[in-house]
């Protein structure tokens, strides 16, 4: 399961990366919205998505905004939450591998659809490596 939101600048990355993860990847989605290009808020999107996967009832989470800084900052205030702000397929791969992270932030300003796609099946798909970087991460908390 996997939860997803944006505010009204991811508005429409969000629906595009929905109906990729839903029909490309066949896995499940709660979507937290926004539902349209209506201005709100990216603290209460991003606090809520990252409430649904602290709680563990989504296995990651997917937060975009126009950059991707306001809802990783929000994000990452709630405990428990490693969220990636990730421009690349390197950087989304090396953001499970090594940090665990369990929130992927994306700027719809900022990455086209045709690199967030990548973005999100390799970071989808990517495992964490354990080892040496389960102290890090754990240092984290
Ligand atoms: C909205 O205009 C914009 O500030 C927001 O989407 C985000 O980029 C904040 O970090």
């Amino acid at each position: 399961m996997i939860v997803i939101g944006a505010d009204h600048a991811g508005y429409s990355l969000k629906e595009a990366l929905k109906d990729f993860i839903i029909n490309d990847l066949q896995l499940e989605i709660i979507d937290m919205g926004t539902n349209s290009t209506a201005s709100v808020d990216y603290p209460e999107i991003a606090q809520s998505v990252a409430q649904v996967v602290a709680e563990g009832e989504a296995d990651a989470g997917i937060i975009i905004c126009g950059t991707g800084i306001g809802v990783s900052i929000a994000a990452n205030k709630v405990k428990g939450i490693r969220a990636a702000l990730c421009h690349d397929t390197y950087t989304a791969i090396m953001s499970k591998k090594h940090n665990n992270a369990n929130l992927l932030a994306l700027g719809a300003r900022t990455t086209l659809l045709e690199n967030a796609i990548p973005i999100v099946e390799n970071w989808l798909k990517t495992e964490f490596e354990g080892g040496r970087h389960e102290t890090r991460v754990k240092m984290l908390e």
